[in-house]
């Protein structure tokens, strides 16, 4: 018997990076899962990669309709939804006196309020069903710390750390248990990107940011999408039914609360 036999997953922003790992671990573990990304191209790719269990479906959590639309998807293609995971996010870099307008809102339209209304769609879609199920947050070591530079996106995890804990208190008497994974630095294709932004605002060649982080964690290397995937896995299995409200660090030992 597998851990996730006949369950039904979403995993927004899977089409790439640690939720794209996440979905193939899923399968591995039994479950069918939606792999529900903005960029339905890759999304499509990469559900055929991992097998029949998988299935694209387009979501932008920063619209009401797409979430609306994609949860309907998957309740029609797969029956009902047993896991969430909130993994779909962005990231920006700015000195506090360069941050937008324009870039908070919309990396907390996505990081935060696609969060929420996700969770809240996924929830009401769970208590329809009655049997409970398992949501997990993506939230981040830069929500346990403000950074220099790092202002909203740290703030936007923050938010992610306190929605899992009151959502976790007030959904558990639906049987509904909501948890939350806060890696550390991960080599995914998001942190090419960050790398781009430190080598602008910090003046550094391309590539040394990301050497000099992966260099300070204790483990001695950046994570890899796949090192996360047994908590992923772990939360949302019935192993982790007396689990309520928790945020994981799985960062190789950076951070300790
Ligand atoms: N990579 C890291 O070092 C790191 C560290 C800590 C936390 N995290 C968190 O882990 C999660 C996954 O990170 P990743 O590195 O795999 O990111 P990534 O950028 O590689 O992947 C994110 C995915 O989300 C999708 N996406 C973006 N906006 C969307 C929207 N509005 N609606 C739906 N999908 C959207 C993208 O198309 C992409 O496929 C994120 O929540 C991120 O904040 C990552």
């Amino acid at each position: 018997m597998k851990r996730l036999d006949g369950k039904s997953a979403i995993i927004t922003g899977a089409a790439r990076g640690i939720g794209r790992a996440f979905a193939e671990a899923y399968v591995r573990e039994g479950a069918t899962v939606a792999v529900a990304d903005i960029d339905m191209e890759r999304a499509s790719a990469t559900a055929a990669e991992i097998g029949p269990q998988a299935y694209a479906v387009k979501i932008d959590v920063s619209s009401q309709d797409s979430i609306d639309a994609a949860v309907g998807a998957c309740v029609e293609r797969a029956g009902g939804i047993d896991i969430l995971v909130n993994n779909a996010a962005i990231f920006d870099l700015a000195p506090i006196v360069e941050i937008t307008r324009k870039s908070y809102q919309r990396i907390f339209d996505i990081n935060v309020a696609g969060t929420l209304f996700t969770l809240q769609a996924v929830a009401k879609q769970m208590i329809a069903q009655g049997r409970g199920g398992k949501i997990i947050n993506m939230a981040s070591q830069a929500g346990r710390r403000g950074e220099a530079l790092v202002g909203v996106y740290c703030a936007s995890k923050a938010a992610v750390i306190s929605l899992t804990q009151s959502a976790g208190l007030d959904l558990i008497k639906h049987g509904i248990r909501v948890n939350g994974i806060a890696p550390g630095v991960v080599g995914s294709e998001m942190w090419d990107e960050v790398d781009a932004l430190f080598a602008k605002y910090e003046n550094r060649p391309l590539g040394e940011k990301k050497r000099l982080v992966g260099e300070a964690v204790p483990l001695g290397r950046m994570g890899t999408p796949e090192d996360l995937a047994g908590m992923a896995v772990f939360l949302a299995s019935a192993e982790a039914d007396y689990i309520v409200a928790q945020t994981y660090n799985v960062d190789g030992g950076n951070w300790m609360s």
